[in-house]
This record gives C-alpha cells, structure tokens and sequence, in this order.
C-alpha cells in the first residue's frame, strides 16, 4: 500500500507536527514500562553490588539485592527480571555440573525473587559459558563446541531452573534441536506452563564484550563462537532459525543484538507475527553510557530514542540494562 497525499501545498506534513497535541495524537509507536525486560547480574555474598566498570551504572548483586530489584522492578510497572550469574572459578568446570546444580546462584535467586514478589516474572539464561572453564556455550572435545552432548546438558539446566520456580527460560546457546528438547522435558516433567523465550537469531556480535566483563566470562573464553553464534552478514537464516524455534517449540523468539539488527526485528515480526523481543545488548549500553557521561549526547534522550526503534521495527519488547531508568522517566 502506498499511502495517498495531495501534492503540495494541499498536503503540508508539517501541519501534524506543529504542536504536541497533534503530535501526539499522530504518533505511531509509543513505549511502556511494560515493553522492558530488566536483566540482572548475580554474585555470591549478602547485602553487597559491585560496579561492572564496562557498563557504568550497572552492578552485580547478591542474592538479597536482587530481590530488591524485583521489589523495584514490580513497583515500577517492568513485568520481568532476567539472571545472569557471575560464577566463582572454582565452578567452572569441563563438564559444567554447577549449571543444573538445584542450588546454585542463580537457582537461589530464582526461589528467592519467586518467594518474595511473585508478580514478577522470572527469566532464565540456559548456556553452559558461566560453568564452562572454556568460557564456551556447549562443552569442548578436542577444540570443537560439541552439538548433541551439549543439548542433554541444557535440559538438565532448563529443568533445574523450572523446578527452582522459572517462569521463562531463556536458551541463549545457539545448539542445534535445543528448544525441541527441553519443551519435550517439560512437558514429560509437568512443566508445561513454564514458557521458553529462544534467543533464536543471535549473532557472533563485538557487542557482547562488556557483559563478558560483568559475568567473569572474558578471561575464561577460548576462542570466538562464531561455529554456533550467526555471521553478522546473514538476514535470511535469521528467518530460518526463527521458524525452525516456533516450530520445537518456542513462545517468543528473540533477535540478539539489538540497534545494529532492527532489520532482522521488523522481519521475524512481519514474517511471523510471534511475541518478538530484542535484546539491547550490553556492548549497546556502554557505548550511549559513555556518550552521554563525556556530554556528548542527551543521555535521557538517547535512551528513549533507542528503546523506542525497538517498537517501531515490531518488537513487543526489549531486554534492557535502562529498564530501570527508562521506566522511572516513564513515571516522570
Ligand atoms: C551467554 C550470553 C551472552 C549474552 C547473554 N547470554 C554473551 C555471549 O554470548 O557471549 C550477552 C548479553 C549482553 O552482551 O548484554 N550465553
């Protein structure tokens, strides 16, 4: 459809942008707290947070501050929390076993944040990098990121995390037939309300570099993932791996990272019509952070600048670290 205007000057674009009233009422996108999927680092201890120095304003909590997070994140209107655990070095292993340890960091978190404010959904990360001592998603046989012996692995994890009370888990591995098997142990283990959020279309992104500092993942990772992550190149497959999530099982797919692959949004959405999230990485964060903490740019501005384009490439919702400040402006 091509939209129909007079020619100049009996159509004037200008005239709906006059003042804020029209403004607003001609405005096509709009963002909510709602919209904000708020992802957290977890670390061992009580009552501490340690600053992550790539991400400024971003911290690492213990237990009992994630909590309060989710405390604050209910108060502000963000349905849903999202852990990452930074793992202490003697968990790493080659055969990853603190990943579906019932009791491991972020298992606790989970009971935790459940126990105490149960309104907030609770959002999973499943890969094995912070229990690999490789710093790999899937374990390592002879320099190679194994497909089939890492799936069993995974559904060990999503099952710990459904039995620790998850609401989404979040597969963020990139494996091969991961999401097929994990829903197939849910449904066989009475889980089958637990929903799964696929990091379907992820892509070997330069972006993820700060979150690698905040998880201790940097120094452990050998090599790169670009055998099991997407090449930045490709647009199509990304459709591919998104039909292949829906049809194993998938409630919501997610394209990851998130400005530099809006295309990819708008397409898994106009394609199929799947709850579509992105996920505003921390590599993203950092660099609008930095720009705005040297006065180069409207911090505040950027922000909702930046969380908006998600809606408008057809996203339902976002993963990020401004969850917090974006909804407290919100709220004016
Ligand atoms: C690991 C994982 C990564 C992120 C989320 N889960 C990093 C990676 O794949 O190396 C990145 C998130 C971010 O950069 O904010 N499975």
């Amino acid at each position: 459809m091509t939209p129909l205007s007079a020619p100049f000057p009996m159509t004037r674009f200008r005239r709906l942008r006059a003042t804020p009233a029209l403004r607003a009422l001609v405005r096509e996108n709009a963002l909510t707290p709602s919209d904000l999927i708020w992802p957290l680092f977890l670390m061992q201890g009580e009552e501490q947070e340690v600053s992550v120095p790539s991400m400024p304003g971003v911290v690492r909590r213990t237990v009992d501050r994630a909590v309060a997070a989710a405390r604050e994140a209910h108060a502000l209107g963000i349905p849903a929390v999202c852990l990452f655990p930074y793992t202490a070095m003697e968990h790493r292993t080659a055969d990853c076993a603190e990943a579906w340890n019932p009791d491991n960091l972020s298992n606790r978190a989970i009971r935790a944040i459940k126990d105490a404010v149960p309104e907030v959904a609770v959002m999973t990360d499943i890969a094995l990098d912070p229990y690999n001592i490789d710093g790999h998603d899937g374990f390592v046989e002879n320099g190679e990121i194994v497909n089939d012996r890492t799936v069993e692995a995974l559904v060990r994890m999503a099952l710990a995390q459904a039995r620790a009370g998850a609401d989404i888990l979040g597969p963020s591995d990139m494996m091969d037939g991961r999401i097929g098997a994990i829903r197939r142990a849910l449904e066989s283990e009475g889980f089958q309300n637990v929903s799964i959020l696929s990091y379907a279309a992820k892509f070997a992104s330069a972006f993820y570099g700060p979150f690698r500092d905040a998880v201790g993942a940097s120094a452990a990772l050998k090599g790169e993932k670009k055998t099991y992550q997407m090449d930045p190149g490709n647009s199509d497959e990304a459709l591919r791996l998104v039909a292949r999530d829906l049809e194993e099982g998938a409630d919501m797919v997610m394209v990851k990272p998130g400005m530099p692959y809006l295309d990819i949004c708008r397409r898994v959405k106009d394609t199929f019509g799947a709850p579509t999230f992105a996920y505003q990485v921390s590599g993203e964060y950092a660099m609008l952070r930095a720009a705005s903490l040297n006065g180069w740019v409207d911090g505040d501005r950027v922000m909702m600048e930046s969380l908006l384009s998600f809606k408008r490439a057809g996203c339902d919702g976002v993963l990020t670290y401004f969850a917090p400040a974006a909804a407290r402006l919100m709220h004016g």
